[in-house]
């Protein structure tokens, strides 16, 4: 009996040890290590070709919307734009080294549909077929993943000049880029994601046109919406059809809402806030259909929902990327449609350079809340932040990314340790690099980038990951 008790009592304390190996290593806040995340953790960064690639116009890349939008006077804070970026379009080998020599093995970067068929449809381009064939087999010799996003917000302008993502006709020209993009390097790369953030293009592109394409409108961006989300679930079909085991994804951006004060109004509108920023993009393709009833102007999507689209927005992925940065605290207003605006962050709270509050039980809540859907895995494939770096005697010091980093790490391994599947995490991001309208002011990058040279300095936070990777 007493034998029993013990045996029953050994596999509990087994089971704890097994799904909280942090826990049972005595974690403290500051106290973190790689081996607790577990041996098959992917750790890697993530990138995007308009942030990074430069390289705008050679070898025959088509124009994109960002191309067009950046040259544009008053659209980018700082007057610059993406055409050389960090030209990673010509030191990809270097860059890459870089990488292995910091430990990470997975590398995630975004393919330029205008490089690839710079009319968007029809003939391609094979010198940038060629690149992407180069990146990828660069990767792979270092024994670095190749994780591949198909799109990340450069649409070629040609197809934005036939109404872009508002126009039904997406569905058709993105089936074509994702067949190519497949067949070409489906044979090498494993792990595929659809879209990058739809509510970020969607909402930034065609509602309030602070991105590219600069478009504004309740119907542009209502139309805009379901047609990310009918491409989004093709998209993953046609990988699946044509990758040989492939690991399939899509990642939205995710912040978690939180009422303002403990009010039934402040919580309504925290849960408004939640349906445009968290829910919009994942429901329809769970089968949940678009989520109305907080938001009944939502409704007017109907409009664009043709019969049989209901099926059609359902795709069973492999994994969800999630991407977080910060938390949003919300409170009613007078905004229309959404009746909820955020908070400014309290006095004192802890900033970015983008003015984002350091929230890490945050990262925990948003990964909490995601869990609750019917998802296989969820991978973290952008966390990061801006700080003003500066370059001091050839180095940066960058104590408050370090922190950051090893924060949300904390959060993420919690929800882990309580048994969530999360299985990865991409830093956002690898290099300083081309910050959308922000330009490039805000430094996201573990590795510092000087843009008059183009030399790469790598910064404390650039070591950090390299030692809790080793
Ligand atoms: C989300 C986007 O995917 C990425 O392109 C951007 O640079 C980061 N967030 C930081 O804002």
């Amino acid at each position: 009996m007493v034998r029993l008790e013990f045996l029953k009592q050994l596999a509990v304390l087994s089971a704890i040890l097994k799904v909280a190996p942090a826990l049972a290593k005595g974690i403290t806040d500051t106290d973190i290590s790689r081996k607790v995340f577990g041996d098959d953790f992917f750790w890697g960064v993530a990138t995007s070709a308009y942030q990074i690639e430069g390289a705008w116009n050679i070898d025959g890349k088509g124009e994109s919307v960002w191309d067009r939008f950046s040259s544009k006077p008053g659209h980018i804070k700082d007057k610059s734009n993406g055409n050389e970026a960090i030209n990673f379009y010509h030191s990809y080998e270097a860059d890459l080294e870089l990488l292995k020599s910091l430990n990470f093995k997975n590398f995630r970067f975004s393919f330029s549909w205008a490089r690839l068929i710079p009319d968007g449809t029809g003939s391609v381009n094979e010198k940038g077929v060629d690149f992407y064939n180069r990146l990828i087999d660069k990767c792979l010799k270092l024994g670095i993943e190749p994780w591949a996003m198909l799109y990340h917000w450069d649409l070629p302008q040609v197809l934005e000049d036939r109404g872009g993502w508002a126009n039904r006709d997406i569905l058709g020209w993105f089936s074509e880029f994702t067949e190519f993009c497949t067949r070409r390097y489906g044979d090498r790369v494993k792990h595929w994601m659809v879209l990058n953030e739809p509510a970020g293009f969607t909402t930034l592109g065609y509602l309030s046109g602070i991105h590219a394409p600069n478009r504004t409108g309740i119907g542009k961006f209502l139309a805009s919406v379901h047609h990310a989300c009918l491409c989004q679930a093709e998209g993953g079909r046609i990988i699946r059809r044509n990758v040989n085991q492939g690991h399939i994804g899509t990642t939205f951006s995710c912040s978690h809402t939180e009422p303002y004060k403990l009010k039934d109004s402040h919580q309504r509108a925290a849960q408004r806030l939640d349906v445009v920023l968290n829910r919009l993009f994942i429901e329809p393709s769970l089968g949940m259909g678009y989520p109305y009833a907080e938001l009944p102007f939502l409704r007017k999507i109907e409009k664009y929902i043709d019969p049989g689209d209901q099926e059609k927005l359902k795709f069973d992925f492999d994994f969800i990327g999630l991407q977080n940065y910060f938390r949003v605290v919300t409170k009613p207003s007078l905004i229309p449609f959404i009746w909820a605006n955020r908070v400014k962050p309290e006095d004192g709270a802890e900033l970015t350079e983008m003015g984002w509050e350091v929230a890490p039980e945050g990262i925990y809540h948003i990964i909490k809340q995601f869990s609750k859907y019917p998802v296989k895995e969820i991978i973290v494939t952008e966390n990061g932040a801006a700080f003003p770096d500066q370059l001091i005697n050839g180095r940066i010091h960058d104590p408050q990314r370090i922190e950051f980093y090893k924060r949300y790490l904390q959060k993420i391994l919690k929800a882990k340790n309580e048994g969530v599947n999360v299985s990865g995490y991409f830093a956002w991001t690898f290099i300083d690099n081309f910050e959308w309208a922000e330009g490039y002011r805000p430094r996201f990058g573990i590795v510092y980038n000087n843009f008059s040279t183009q030399e790469r300095i790598i910064k404390d936070s650039g070591y950090w990951f390299r030692d809790f990777l080793k």
